[in-house]
């Protein structure tokens, strides 16, 4: 329950069958010590992010302060406070790929999937978040999908480029 509320009536996501999980979770890692982390992974293993709801959720069954949680959350890049695509597309902002003109495939890739930074698309195929140097600047512009890299993307080969993940 969340403010007197099930979880299900705030977010569709966090379904009956899911919230018994993450009870499961917490139960097991309850009396550990230290036992925040392993917990926040696993339940972002079934969820796929981790929401301020859920993360309230969490405090509570592990008596944690809920501050903590989302400090937590925040500080590591590998959680997400929203939810995440089959596919994470990484556009790379820094300033070589910022010259060698990101921002016109950022907007193309924006355009032809209606998808918003940190957004997911239709049917949760692909989540959009930028990123600073990737590391690659000599292959400008850059970008990360899934585990992919792709270097000198343009405009017109981006859309090309993502259709092959489905
Ligand atoms: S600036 Fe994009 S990879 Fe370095």
């Amino acid at each position: 329950m969340y403010f007197g509320r099930q979880l299900s009536e705030i977010n569709p996501d966090l379904t009956a069958e899911i919230v018994a999980k993450v009870d499961e979770i917490i139960g097991v890692h309850k009396s550990k010590p230290g036992s925040l982390i392993p917990v926040l992974e696993e339940v972002q293993g079934i969820t796929g992010y981790l929401p301020v709801e859920l993360q309230d959720y969490i405090s509570r069954g592990l008596n944690v302060p809920a501050s903590t949680v989302y400090g937590v959350v925040t500080f590591y890049s590998f959680f997400s406070m929203v939810p995440k695509g089959r596919h994470t597309i990484k556009v790379c902002m820094g300033t070589a790929c910022y010259v060698r003109g990101v921002s016109e495939v950022l907007n193309r890739i924006q355009s032809a999937f209606k998808l918003e930074v940190g957004k997911v698309s239709e049917g949760k195929r692909f989540s959009l978040e930028l990123v600073r140097c990737l590391g690659a600047c000599g292959l400008a512009p850059v970008m990360v999908v899934g585990g992919d890299t792709h270097g000198a993307v343009t405009p017109d080969r981006v859309v090309d480029i993502l259709d092959r993940y489905k």
